[in-house]
């Protein structure tokens, strides 16, 4: 069987996480892993059965046998090891976003080097992959609602993620909303053109002291000329709340929680139902293992990326339209033309 010969780079929340499924597709051979705090899950990775290990990107990079590199570490290195990965010659899954610096031009250079280096890069932007939202997508596409008119994403967290964390991944747009700004643009298939944002700290105040928020509620536009709405929270505490919705002018198509069980009860006091699935690792692992195997099957037979550097520069750009428009309580306009 043909085989991607892989290295991962980060095995912190999504790594560990990835490595699990990773190594359930057979088209995938993970062939060494690098992870600054290598010491501390090192037994763990043995038991998997990954033995190569190093606490050195550079050295991963420089592995003869490894041709594709999976990127999983905190945002904030995202531009410097994707750069190295494509001069090393290596294709590359990264993680959403490429940067959280707002100045663009320092995602625009990743993404030449990439250009130049002549390799393949996917960005994680999972939910494009989720089997009720591609269903969503395709009925869209298939004219079964009509011309798409509105969508309505709710994305709730279930609970706050710790500063430190946040200082490291991107707060609430860069890191959370940088999905739905995604799939809002994938469902319409249709570009953001304008955002205006509302957004505080209704949950955390302290939020403020790192510059992030809790809260956020968006209006979109899109260059079709259809508009869309996101809700946000960092605590729903029913649990990780994921919807979305697309509305046309021949129906709608809408997708609700996923829990573990369908089993609804019904008696004189009340109506009960399941919770949704408890956060990312277990509601989207379906999308997750398919968003892997589609890159392996586009690295070895060619079929399409799932979502590329095109993809997460339109959702960055959203992202830092949507932080001006808190800050300046005006909509804010979205460039939507793109050259590197
Ligand atoms: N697609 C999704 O649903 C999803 C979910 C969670 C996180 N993410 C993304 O995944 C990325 C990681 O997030 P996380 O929550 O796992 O963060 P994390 O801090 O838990 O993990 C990052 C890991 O990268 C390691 N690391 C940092 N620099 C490194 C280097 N130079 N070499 C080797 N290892 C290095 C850290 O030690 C840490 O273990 C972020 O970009 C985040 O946005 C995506």
């Amino acid at each position: 069987m043909k085989q991607v010969h892989a290295g991962i780079i980060g095995l912190g929340r999504a790594g560990q996480m990835h490595l699990k499924n990773l190594l359930t597709i057979p088209e995938i051979k993970i062939e060494q892993v690098a992870e600054v705090f290598i010491d501390n899950i090192s037994e763990q990775l043995n038991d998997l059965g990954v033995t190569n290990q190093t606490k050195d990107y550079h050295e991963l990079l420089s592995n003869p046998n490894i041709d594709t590199v999976f990127i999983f570490t905190s945002t904030n290195t995202h531009e410097e090891i994707v750069t190295a990965a494509a001069q090393a010659g290596k294709n590359i899954f990264c993680e959403k976003p490429l940067s959280m610096n707002t100045e663009e031009e320092a995602s625009l250079n990743v993404l030449r080097a990439v250009k130049k280096a002549g390799v393949k890069l996917q960005i994680g932007f999972n939910r494009r992959m989720d089997p009720q939202f591609r269903n969503i997508f395709e009925n869209v596409r298939a004219g079964k609602i009509g011309a798409p008119q509105v969508v309505k994403i709710t994305s709730r967290d279930p609970d706050l993620l710790p500063h430190d964390l946040i200082k490291r991944i991107g707060g609430l747009l860069f890191d959370f909303t940088m999905h739905d700004f995604d799939m809002a643009r994938y469902m319409m298939n249709s570009n953001i053109t304008e955002v205006y944002a509302k957004g505080g700290t209704l949950i955390d105040p302290t939020l403020k002291e790192i510059n992030d928020i809790d809260t956020l509620v968006l209006v979109l536009q899109f260059e079709n000329g259809a508009y869309g709405l996101i809700d946000n929270s960092r605590r729903a505490v029913y649990g990780y709340d994921q919807r979305v919705e697309v509305f046309g002018s021949a129906g709608m198509l809408k997708a609700e929680n996923v829990s573990d069980s369908t089993v609804e009860l019904y008696n004189d006091q009340r109506t009960e139902l399941r919770k949704p699935l408890p956060m990312f690792q277990e509601r989207y692992r379906p999308a997750y293992i398919a968003e892997m195997k589609k890159f392996a099957q586009s690295l070895l037979n060619g079929e399409p990326l799932v979502a590329q550097g095109e993809d997460v520069i339109m959702a960055q750009r959203a992202a830092v339209a949507a932080q001006k428009s808190i800050e300046t309580g005006l909509p804010q306009k979205v460039d939507t033309t793109l050259s590197l």
